[in-house]
């Protein structure tokens, strides 16, 4: 390939995310690129990477030698502020702990380079607001990866709910476990004061956002101590989310999304999904291994090899005409934004610019403009369930209220607290 153009990347955390998802990206935008008819073809180089010691990255640098051409490495202190100051970026990924999106987030977009972040964007909806507001003043992108989005049964769900075969939505329930592996040493180092819900209940939440539409009424949230900390602290081994919306003819919807990550690591499913979605005239179940494949192989699953695996989300094949590929919609994901950022980069006159970022800026299903509900949920959470850890459990968040665009209602209390005083 001869590319006309290039985006030269920046990537910020070098963790498991990034070596399932990021890695593969890199590596086939660098060699393959991607074409469309707008900016023909365009290519990515991984120009430079951040993280807290480095470790990681030295070793994946010295993997991708003579392949991916020179990655500069930057560490704490500093380690993002450092990169953009010393490579030259066109975007730049945050795959960060999510109480580190923030603040990476913020250098990326106050350099004037599009950001993506992984999910949750941020953890409330004054640093949303403040993300949203650099982006416009340096008329750059800032987006976020919600890949469930983009797993082909939910688009299903989503197009069947769009084209009015499946009408009005009245409850349903989401469920995600995670094995004790992902809160014993994968997560070990950031773990504390920290739960399972704004990690991955958050695909959920967005899932329900974006595919029902509606407005965020009530937050409630509950969930157990004890294994990963102590039966009192801040550190929660599973959370119970409860979600109500309204929706335009007046009616309700109620949503239910259960996580963990102290479930065995023996546990057939090993990332265990199930959603059901019951409608005034149906009902949409799905679940992660009964839409799969179990196997097992003595020795290997489901340590080395998971025994349910998600085909479609991401996984390792030898095509049938003989090449080896990684692919699944959560590289495509990425591709996606990458894709974006070419188009308003390269699709068209310098002077028409501006009017292919607004355009790329009104995809909600990736713009940080379109995340305030889900952000306002996880905000909602996180307080609820630091008020339970100090001793004060069972608090509501009502969404718009008169008092504020989050008001936080704890037993016995008079008056609500206000955590956000905008409109939500
Ligand atoms: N899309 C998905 O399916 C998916 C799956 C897992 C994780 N995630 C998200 O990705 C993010 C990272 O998760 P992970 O599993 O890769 O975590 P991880 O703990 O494996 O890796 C975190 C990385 O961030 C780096 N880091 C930490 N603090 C930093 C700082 N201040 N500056 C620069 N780098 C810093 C660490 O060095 C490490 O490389 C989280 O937001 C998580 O929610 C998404």
């Amino acid at each position: 390939m001869s590319p006309t153009h290039e985006l030269r990347a920046g990537m910020v955390g070098m963790g498991m995310i990034f070596d399932e998802t990021y890695r593969p990206f890199f590596e086939q935008a660098h060699s393959h690129g991607f074409y469309s008819p707008e900016y023909g073809a365009c290519r990515v180089r991984l120009a430079a990477v951040a993280s807290r010691t480095g470790t990681r990255a030295e070793r994946y640098i010295e993997q991708a030698a003579g392949r991916l051409g020179p990655i500069a490495s930057y560490t704490e202190p500093d380690a993002v502020g450092r990169l953009l100051e010393g490579t030259e970026v066109d975007f730049v990924c945050v795959a960060t702990p999510d109480d580190r999106h923030f603040e990476a987030a913020r250098q990326v977009l106050s350099a004037g380079k599009h950001l993506l972040v992984e999910k949750p964007s941020v953890l409330s909806l004054e640093q949303l607001d403040k993300l949203d507001r650099l982006a416009r003043e340096n008329k750059v992108l800032a987006k976020v990866v919600y890949h469930k989005l983009l797993d082909p049964d939910h688009k299903k769900l989503r197009t069947l709910v769009a084209d009015g075969l499946l009408s009005h939505v009245n409850n349903g329930y989401c469920t995600l476990l995670e094995p004790k592996m992902i809160s014993g040493s994968q997560f070990a180092q950031w773990i504390r004061g920290r739960n399972p819900g704004t990690y991955v209940a958050v695909h959920y939440i967005k899932l329900i956002d974006f595919t029902f539409g509606g407005r965020l009424e009530t937050v409630t949230c509950t969930g157990q101590r004890g294994l990963v900390g102590p039966a009192d602290g801040d550190t929660w081994d599973s959370t119970q989310l409860r979600l109500t919306y309204r929706y335009d003819d007046g009616r309700d919807a109620t949503f239910d999304i259960h996580t963990s990550w102290v479930t065995p690591d023996n546990f057939p499913g090993y990332v265990e999904q199930e959603v059901q979605f019951r409608f005034d005239n149906g009902v949409w179940n799905g679940h992660s291994r009964k839409r799969g494949v179990e196997c097992t192989i003595e020795g290997k699953t489901p340590y080395e090899i998971k025994i349910s695996m998600n085909n479609h989300y991401n996984g390792t094949f030898i095509e049938p005409w003989g090449e080896r590929s990684q692919r699944g919609y959560g590289i495509e994901v990425l591709e996606r934004f990458a894709r974006e950022v070419a188009t308003v980069e390269f699709g068209g006159p310098r002077e028409e610019r501006a009017a292919r970022l607004d355009r790329a800026r009104r995809l909600t299903y990736n713009d940080i403009s379109a995340d305030r509900q889900t952000v306002a949920a996880v905000q909602a959470m996180e307080t609820i369930l630091a008020r339970h850890a100090a001793g004060q459990p069972n608090g509501v968040v009502q969404v718009n209220h008169e008092a504020g665009g989050l008001a936080l209602w704890l037993p016995g209390a008079s008056e609500p607290e206000v955590l956000y005083a905008g409109r939500v």
